[in-house]
């Protein structure tokens, strides 16, 4: 199988995992990471690694997410994985997002959507992503640094505080017609099924809940 490999503290547990079945059971994969810390953390777990130009599809992505609504629509990007985590989502057959019991919600927008955007006249993308979504702020390397945090592809985040984004799709369309945005961390339509670990070590495996058809 080509696998996916997503990026952030959860998705390590994956790569881990993954790696030893590779050692114990020789297990035949090959990875696609979605950040350089995932090709890192792959190629010290002993995981095969291949090039997202060199396939057509990934057979099975596996990924954290920093919200999860009923629907399994997203938000990415907490780490800033997200324009390289969306191209190999949106190439994958199936996707299964892994987290805890703090990631599912109603509605997403709580946790401050990550915006990837370009970084000659991030303030003018910036003042424009404001005027659809809400206060956008610049995410820096940590809490108080003075240089921005840039990303795999030197790239700025805008971390936005949208509030309820009751239609991501609509949302997602509406920010990425903004000249200067290269990404939104909304994944609309991408995950197949979520497996959330609840206390007590039981997992919870979720499906996309779709709005129901009105009959004619
Ligand atoms: C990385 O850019 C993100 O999309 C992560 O997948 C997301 O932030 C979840 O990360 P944790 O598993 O660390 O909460």
């Amino acid at each position: 199988m080509t696998l996916g490999i997503g990026t952030g503290s959860t998705a390590q547990y994956a790569i881990e995992a993954i790696g030893r079945r590779v050692r114990e059971e020789r297990l035949i994969v090959r990875g696609v990471p979605t950040s350089e810390r995932s090709r890192e953390l792959a190629l010290e777990n002993g995981i095969p690694l291949v090039e997202a130009h060199e396939l057509d599809a990934v057979d099975l992505t596996i990924d954290g997410a920093d919200e999860v609504d009923p629907s399994l629509d997203l938000i990415k990007g907490g780490g800033g994985a997200l324009v390289r985590e969306k191209i190999v989502a949106a190439m994958s057959r199936r996707m299964v997002v892994i987290c805890d019991g703090s990631k599912p919600c109603a509605v997403l927008g709580a946790f401050p959507l990550p915006v990837a955007v370009m970084p000659f006249g991030w303030e003018v993308t910036r003042r424009r992503v404001e005027a659809v979504l809400g206060p956008a702020h610049l995410r820096m390397r940590s809490p108080g640094a003075l240089e921005p945090f840039v990303t795999d592809d030197g790239l700025f985040v805008l971390d936005v505080r949208a509030g309820a984004i009751p239609n991501p799709a609509e949302t997602e369309e509406e920010v990425k017609r903004i000249t200067g945005v290269a990404e939104v961390g909304l994944f609309v339509g991408l995950a197949t099924s979520a497996l959330v670990g609840r206390d007590g070590g039981h997992v919870e495996e979720l499906l996309p809940r779709r709005a129901a058809v009105p009959s004619a």
